[in-house]
This record gives C-alpha cells, sequence and structure tokens, in this order.
C-alpha cells in the first residue's frame, strides 16, 4: 500500500510530486485552533504519509494558528529530500471562534505577506518554501498587488512557486498577468463540481489543482451510487470518492486529511484503485445530479 500509482505530476513545470497527497489541517485541535489533542498521534501520522510514500503535504500559518507548521517540523525534519511542503499565507485567525463564526480575517498587503513568509519559513525550518499558496484574495488588496510581492518573494528566494485558492478563472488570469500560478487549491470533489470550469482551466494551462474537501462526499445523491461500486470493487466509498478524483484529471493533486491512521492507509489505499470508465461515468452523473 503505497502512493505510487496515483502517478506523479510536475508543480510549476520542476517539481515532481506523487498525486496522492496529504492535507494536515487536522492536525490541529476543534474548529482548526489550537495543537492537535494528541500530538505524539499527529506526528505519528504525518510520519506513516511519508513512509507510503507522501511527498506533497498541505497546510497552512493559520492552522493552529502556527501549530500545524510546528509539527511538521516536529514530525519530518529533517526533510526526505522529495519532500514538498506547501503553505498558504493571507489570512489571520483572532480566536477560536465557532463553527459559525471562525474569526478570520484577510490581510494580503505586502506587510503581513512578508511576515507570514518569515514565519512559515521559521516554523518549518527551511530556507525556500517550495510552494507558497495565497490562502484568500484580500478583498481590500488587488490580486495583482498581493502576486507582485509573491513575484518578488519568488525573486528573492523565500518561495519557489507560487499557488492560489477559492478562484475564479478570472482572478487566475489577474494573478498570472503578475507571476506564474503553478497551483490552484478550490473546493471540489465528486459531489461538489462549482469549479469544473477551473479545473479546466488549469489542465489547458498546467496547473496543478488540488481538490479541497475531496472527501466531502456526504449524504448526497451519490451516496448510493459510490457506495453500491465501492461494495463491488471491495474498496470503500472514500477510496472510491478518491480514486474517481485521481482519474478526472491528471493534474488532480490530492490532499486528503485526516486524524487517523486507519483512514490515512485507507485513503492512500485508493492510489491503486483503478475504476473502470462505466464506474467513472456513474459516479460522475451521480455527482452531478442535486443532492
Ligand atoms: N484552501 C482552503 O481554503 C482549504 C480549506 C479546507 C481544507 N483545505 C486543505 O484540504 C485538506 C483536506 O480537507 P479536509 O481535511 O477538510 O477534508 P477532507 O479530506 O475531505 O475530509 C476530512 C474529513 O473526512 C474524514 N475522513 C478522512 N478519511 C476518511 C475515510 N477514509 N473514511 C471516512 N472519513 C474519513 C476525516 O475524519 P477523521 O479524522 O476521523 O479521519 C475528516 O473529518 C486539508 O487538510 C487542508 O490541507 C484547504
Amino acid at each position: 500500500m503505497t502512493t505510487e500509482k496515483s502517478g506523479t505530476f510536475g508543480i510549476g513545470g520542476d517539481l515532481p510530486v506523487t498525486r496522492m497527497g496529504f492535507g494536515a489541517m487536522r492536525l490541529t485541535g476543534e474548529l482548526v485552533w489550537g495543537p492537535p489533542e494528541d500530538e505524539a498521534e499527529a506526528r505519528r501520522i504525518l510520519r506513516r504519509a511519508v513512509e507510503l510514500g507522501v511527498n506533497l503535504i498541505d497546510t497552512a500559518d493559520v492552522y493552529g494558528p502556527e501549530h500545524n507548521e510546528r509539527i511538521i517540523r516536529e514530525a519530518l525534519h529533517p526533510y526526505p529530500e522529495d519532500l514538498v511542503i506547501a503553505t498558504k499565507g493571507g489570512l489571520l485567525r483572532a480566536g477560536r471562534g465557532t463553527r459559525e463564526n471562525l474569526m478570520i480575517s484577510h490581510d494580503a498587503g505586502e506587510a503581513h505577506i512578508r511576515e507570514a513568509v518569515e514565519g512559515s519559513l521559521h516554523r518549518l525550518g527551511i530556507e525556500r518554501i517550495d510552494l507558497y499558496q495565497l490562502h484568500r484574495i484580500d478583498p481590500e488588496v488587488p490580486v495583482e498587488d498581493t502576486m507582485g510581492v509573491f513575484r518578488a518573494l519568488r525573486e528573492e528566494g523565500k518561495i519557489r512557486h507560487v499557488g492560489l485558492s477559492e478562484v475564479s478563472v478570472a482572478e487566475i488570469e489577474r494573478a498570472r498577468s503578475v507571476v506564474e500560478i503553478a497551483t490552484v487549491q478550490n473546493h471540489y470533489n465528486l459531489a461538489d463540481r462549482s469549479y469544473e470550469d477551473v479545473l479546466a482551466y488549469c489542465e489547458e494551462h498546467g496547473i496543478g489543482f488540488m481538490p479541497f474537501y475531496p472527501l466531502n462526499a456526504g449524504a448526497l445523491a451519490v451516496d448510493a451510487t459510490a457506495t453500491a461500486i465501492a461494495e463491488r470493487l471491495g474498496a470503500t466509498k472514500a477510496q472510491v470518492a478518491l480514486a474517481w478524483l485521481l482519474a478526472r484529471s491528471a493534474n488532480m493533486l490530492l490532499i486528503p486529511g485526516t486524524g487517523s491512521i486507519d483512514h490515512l492507509e485507507e485513503n492512500i489505499g485508493a492510489s491503486a484503485l483503478a475504476l473502470s470508465s462505466e464506474d467513472f461515468a456513474a459516479l460522475d452523473a451521480a455527482g452531478q445530479k442535486p443532492g
């Protein structure tokens, strides 16, 4: 059971990663605030992911805040040579908040982005961030201005590749007018396909697409179809949802998240799950039905 069969993708054309990665956000406290309840277990999950071939780990300074990046360093530093840690900046968290109000604000101005990059470099214990993503476009700062800062940081050698998160095609085009965009991380899964146009744009322009909430198939119309296919293939519904994403596009980079070793191993097991064209089409059709 390894990530190998998920295939590889070259981020920015020159940074190869295995397409089955890991999203570390769940390795924090409740509501993504504070450290995880069991830090030793969180470190064990990260080490197991790498042991099974994961070489793309997604995090952000706002996860914890800061605890998530710290734990990645504690678990994995000195890092394997091929490990890509993708982090993000541009959001701030004022407190734990509630499910309805997570107390998140934007700041993608130069001063904050520079400070955020220095903080991530320090916490992760690296000299350059392989993939630095703008967590959200700041409504107060034109994306061109923020991308100008990212471009400067790239020229200064602090970041290698630039990514965006939760963006439209028009926003990607504006960002790309300033700096090369290597990846886009948007909400997307079998049952939520609102960003099909962004995925198509990414495919056309060689941009990696990292769907967040990849397992959020939930109790929608897709459920019965996924369950039936999973049973027939001797797999699980989560594996079928992930295998569908891998088959959906060669540009798809998966970062499923979990706080459980069993789920981690199950998710990585999806790397080798081949769906027939009939099963792929049935899932595709079910996912497009309103839930
Ligand atoms: N760019 C953004 O704005 C943004 C937003 C959200 C997330 N993200 C990134 O995307 C990554 C993935 O998102 P996510 O973790 O929220 O969503 P996800 O991967 O779709 O789902 C994670 C949830 O599914 C459960 N789960 C995981 N594997 C499972 C399995 N095999 N069977 C049943 N349940 C399973 C997890 O619970 P257990 O812990 O019990 O397994 C957890 O509750 C995050 O880690 C983060 O890096 C980015």
